[in-house]
């Protein structure tokens, strides 16, 4: 295949791992941010934000890469933009579009009398978004012809890279024969089935896989909570329906709810927009509300053991998963904000992830390592699963005051340490 010429409007997290495999792929990408920093950042060489593997892959590939703050500058000197901007959520769950606008608009102006310049929407948008705001936005701002398509995207933070070059599958929604082609033809050395569809069906597949593997998580927790009061391990009923070809394993790990900056805002944005369609989701209603409880369900857990006021507490894993900076909707934040109504000696650590937590809670003590985190604490909440809280051992935790752990993510071996206790198992 001929090396595309490729723009990414946005270099968030999808932002960089697609340009970055794209260019890894073969191709020639354009980097294009509103953010300054970012892109004199991506210029010399320094990697925004930390994913597992991605620094060396861009490092690799620097000679494939340009970056720039002018979208004209990447628009003429290339023939696809994916738009990649953040689609956060609005006030009331609804899905916020003022950076999907803007980004249209954007390229509108740059692809001003640019024939035929293709956009493809990655981004996660409710169906009708692409041709009602995206395509919309474009045709009166350029006034020109360009083409349009769809490409959701299906990658895991912390795995990103490896989910993006190894997929389970590609969406393309398009009814453009020329988009079509193109897009095959870029994805083409992944190897994964590629399904076409309307635009309309690619944006709610979408939606649909993020809320159904919401729906597993907040099924088990529930369960878990129920497993935990009637004295069965939650983990080996995982084990045992997951064996089930037709249920699964993956996403059935109980713990303190679902976190990070996707699930959580696609749900509620799916709840919203079928609402605002006339209907309303009531399963995906409760997967939201039971995993707003979740991770509180931690300090029930540890007040039943000792009642932490004044008390210093641990904090050990703040990312919402391991192998991310990310805290974006990390079950920490909810679990360390109701613990500060108790005790202001909250003792932190994680491995990445304290950088953007102290944006968020200034006034914790972060520590530099687990042990030191522990250290003279009278209790510890685990709950992000890094690998390396799975080698802590007896000796570790020897710091402490009183011996009270509380796992909130299965991680702790009984072989290295004796106590503790699961949030929901
Ligand atoms: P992010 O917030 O990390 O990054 C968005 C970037 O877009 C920022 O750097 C911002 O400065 C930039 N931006 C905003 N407006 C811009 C404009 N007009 N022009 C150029 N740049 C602009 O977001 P993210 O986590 O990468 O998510 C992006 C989209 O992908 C969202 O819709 C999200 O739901 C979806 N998604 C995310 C993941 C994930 O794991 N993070 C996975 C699949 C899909
Ligand atoms: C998720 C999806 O897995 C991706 O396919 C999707 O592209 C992405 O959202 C998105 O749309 O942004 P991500 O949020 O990066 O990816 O990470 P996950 O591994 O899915 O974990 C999300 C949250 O669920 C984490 O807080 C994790 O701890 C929690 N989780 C996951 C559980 O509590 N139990 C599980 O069994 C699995």
């Amino acid at each position: 295949m001929a090396p595309r010429r490729i723009s990414i409007i946005g270099t968030g997290y999808v932002g960089l791992v697609t340009g970055i495999c794209f260019a890894e792929l073969g191709n020639n990408v354009f980097f294009v941010d509103i953010s300054e920093q970012r892109i004199e950042d991506i210029k010399n060489g320094k990697m925004p934000i930390y994913e597992k593997g991605l620094e060396e892959l861009f490092r690799k590939n620097r000679k494939k890469i340009s970056a720039t703050t002018d979208i004209k500058e990447a628009a003429e000197s290339t023939d696809i933009s994916f738009i990649c901007v953040g689609t956060p959520s609005g006030k009331n769950g609804e899905i916020n579009l003022e950076y999907i606008r803007k980004a249209a608009e954007d390229i509108g102006n740059a692809i001003k009398g640019k024939q035929d310049h293709m956009v493809i929407v990655k981004s996660t948008v409710v169906p009708g978004t692409t041709e009602n705001v995206v395509a919309k936005t474009i045709k009166e701002t350029a006034g020109n012809r360009f083409r349009i398509g769809m490409n959701p995207e299906f990658l895991r933070e912390g795995n990103a890279v490896h989910d993006f070059l190894n997929p389970d599958r590609v969406v393309i929604g398009t009814k453009d024969e020329k988009v079509w082609k193109e897009l095959e033809a870029l994805y083409e050395p992944v190897n994964a089935p590629i399904l076409r569809t309307d635009i309309k069906t690619a944006e709610m597949i979408k939606y649909a896989s993020n809320a159904l593997l919401a729906t597993k998580i907040s099924f088990i927790n529930e369960l878990g909570n129920l497993c935990k009061k009637a004295g069965i391990d939650t983990y080996r009923v995982a084990e045992g329906m997951g064996l089930d070809k037709r249920i699964g394993r993956h996403f059935l790990n109980s713990g303190i709810g679902y976190g990070g900056s996707c699930f959580p805002k696609d749900v509620l944005a799916l709840i919203r927009f079928s609402q605002d369609s006339g209907t309303d989701l009531e399963i995906i209603k409760k997967v939201h509300e039971v995993n707003e409880k979740q991770p509180l369900k931690i300090l029930d857990v540890l007040r039943e053991k000792t009642d932490p006021s004044g008390k210093t507490i641990a904090v050990l894993g703040l990312a919402f998963k391991p192998d991310t900076d990310d805290v974006r909707e990390s079950p920490a934040i909810k679990i360390v904000k109701e613990l500060m109504k108790y005790t202001k000696n909250i003792r932190a650590y994680d491995p990445k992830g304290m950088e953007n937590f102290r944006k968020i809670f200034p006034e914790l003590i972060y520590c530099k390592s687990a042990r030191e985190a522990v250290s003279e604490a009278d209790a510890c909440l685990l709950l992000t699963e890094w690998e390396e809280f799975k080698n802590l051992t007896e000796y570790d935790f020897s710091g402490m005051k009183s011996k009270i752990i509380i796992e909130g993510r299965k991680i702790l071996s009984r072989e290295r340490v004796k106590d503790f206790e699961g949030v929901c198992w």
